[in-house]
C-alpha cells in the first residue's frame, strides 16, 4: 500500500501478475483526466451507470474522460438488484453493438456493485473480453465489489449463478460521492467493512469498534481508512486465491445466510449488505455452536453489527417451515458441493474457515436467529 501525501490519495495494489492493477483511494478523483492517464489507449468509451448515479456523475467523467477517448458513450440501466438480470445485461450489449464498439473499447463501470459486476460481465464476454474500470460510488462497492474480479447476474433460483471472474484495469474510489449516498446503503457498505475485522484482522474490528460514530457521519479520514484497510485486506486474500479455490471463501463469511434472506425474500427487499449483516450474526452463531467462538465473541460482532443500522434478527422466509426454506436456499451457494452446504466460520478471532454443519444444528441456529 501506498500513500501520496501531496494529493491526499492512496493507492492499493492487487498482485495477479499480468492482471495486476491498482486501486486508487481519495477524495475528487472522478473528474479528473489525470485519474485515467495509465489506461490502454482507445478510441471509444463506453460508462456503464443506472437511472440514479448517471444524473449525479455521469457528465463528471464523461467530461474527464473525454481527454483520453475520441467517443465517450453513455448507457443507462435500470437501478436496482432486481434488474442484475439477462434483460438488463442485454442492454450494455446493445449499446455497444449498436455503437459499433470494437474489441479495444472500455468499458467505465459507474455506480454501485450491481452496476460493476453487471459491467464486468459484460466487459468478460463482448467480443470475448474488452477492457474495463471501477468507479464505484457505494460504500460497499468501494471495499467489496468493485476490487477482485468477480462479476455476475443473478439468476431467479440463486445469487449471482451466471459470471466470470475477469479483473478491471483499475479502480477508482472517489471519497466525495459518498456524500450523496443514502444512510441505509452506508450501513449496507458497513456490513462488508465489518466482516473483515472476523475473518483476518481483529485490530481492525477495534478500530471499527472506536470508530463507527466517525464513519457513520462519513468523516472522509474515516472512510478513507476503512476503505484502504478493507481493500488491502481483500487485495491480499485475492492475490493468494484470485478464483477461489480456498482461501477467498472466506471473504464470503455471512454471505451463505445473507443470499438464502436476499433470494428468499426476493432479490431488493433486503439490501445486500443487510443480508451480510445478518448473516454473519448467522454464522457466528453457528460458529459458536460449533465450539470455535465464546458468547462473548458472538455478542461483540452482533453488538457492532446493530450499530452499524444493521438487521441482527433473520428475515422469515416460510410461515411453516422456516429453516427448511433456508436450507433449500442454501443448497444453491457456490461453496456448496455434492449438496452439502459449506459455511464460513469464525475459528477464533481474526480467524476463518469453510465447515460444513449438519443440517439439525443449521436449524437450530435460524430457529434462534429468526423471528
Ligand atoms: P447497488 O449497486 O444496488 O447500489 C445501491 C443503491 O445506491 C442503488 O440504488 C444505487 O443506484 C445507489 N447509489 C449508488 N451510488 C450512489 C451514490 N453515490 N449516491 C446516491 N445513490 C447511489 O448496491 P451495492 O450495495 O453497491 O452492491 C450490491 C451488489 O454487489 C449485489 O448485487 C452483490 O451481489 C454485489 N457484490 C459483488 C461482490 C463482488 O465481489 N463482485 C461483492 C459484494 C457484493
Ligand atoms: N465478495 C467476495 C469475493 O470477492 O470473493
Amino acid at each position: 500500500m501506498q500513500a501520496n501525501s501531496s494529493s491526499g490519495t492512496a493507492q492499493v495494489h492487487i498482485n495477479l501478475a499480468e492482471r495486476s492493477y491498482p486501486i486508487v483511494i481519495g477524495a475528487s478523483l472522478l473528474g479528473q483526466p489525470a485519474t485515467y492517464r495509465d489506461l490502454p489507449a482507445a478510441s471509444t468509451a463506453l460508462i456503464v451507470s443506472n437511472s440514479t448515479v448517471a444524473p449525479l456523475y455521469a457528465a463528471q467523467l464523461q467530461a474527464a474522460l473525454q481527454s483520453h477517448y475520441k467517443t465517450v458513450l453513455l448507457v443507462t440501466l435500470p437501478d436496482g438488484e432486481a434488474h442484475k438480470d439477462w434483460p438488463t445485461l442485454q442492454l450494455i450489449f446493445d449499446a455497444l453493438l449498436k455503437n459499433g464498439c470494437d474489441r479495444k473499447t472500455v468499458l467505465f463501470a459507474l455506480g454501485g456493485g450491481v452496476v460493476g459486476d453487471m459491467t464486468g460481465f459484460a466487459a468478460a464476454s463482448y467480443m470475448r473480453g474488452v477492457p474495463f474500470v471501477q468507479v464505484p460510488t457505494t460504500l460497499l462497492a468501494q471495499v467489496d465489489s468493485s476490487v477482485g474480479g468477480k462479476t455476475a447476474i443473478n439468476h431467479p433460483l440463486g445469487k449471482n449463478m451466471i459470471g466470470a471472474f475477469y479483473q478491471p484495469q483499475q479502480v477508482v474510489c472517489d471519497l466525495d460521492v459518498l456524500k450523496t449516498l443514502p444512510a441505509r446503503e452506508l450501513s449496507a457498505g458497513l456490513a462488508e467493512v465489518i466482516k473483515y475485522g472476523p475473518i483476518a484482522d481483529m485490530a481492525f474490528l477495534d478500530w471499527i469498534e472506536t470508530n463507527l460514530n466517525a464513519l457513520l457521519a462519513r468523516e472522509p479520514a474515516a472512510l478513507a481508512h476503512a476503505i484502504r484497510r478493507s481493500c488491502e485486506i481483500k487485495a491480499s486474500v485475492v492475490g493468494q486465491d484470485e478464483r477461489e479455490s480456498g482461501l477467498r471463501a472466506i471473504l464470503n463469511f455471512g454471505h451463505t445466510f445473507g443470499h438464502a434472506i436476499e433470494a428468499g425474500l426476493g432479490y431488493g427487499a433486503w439490501l445486500h449488505g443487510e443480508g451480510v449483516g445478518c448473516g454473519m450474526v448467522m454464522a457466528a452463531h453457528l460458529s459458536q455452536r460449533l465450539g470455535l467462538v465464546d458468547a462473548a465473541f458472538v455478542q461483540r460482532l452482533s453488538t457492532l453489527i446493530q450499530r452499524a443500522g444493521l438487521p441482527v434478527v433473520g428475515a422469515r422466509l416460510s410461515p411453516t417451515d422456516n429453516a427448511g426454506r433456508y436450507l433449500e436456499l442454501m443448497r444453491v451457494d457456490k461453496k456448496a458441493e455434492a449438496g452439502e452446504i459449506r459455511f464460513v466460520v469464525i475459528d477464533g478471532p481474526g480467524r476463518a474457515a469453510v465447515r460444513s454443519a449438519p443440517d439439525a444444528l443449521v436449524r437450530e441456529v435460524i430457529d434462534s436467529c429468526c423471528d
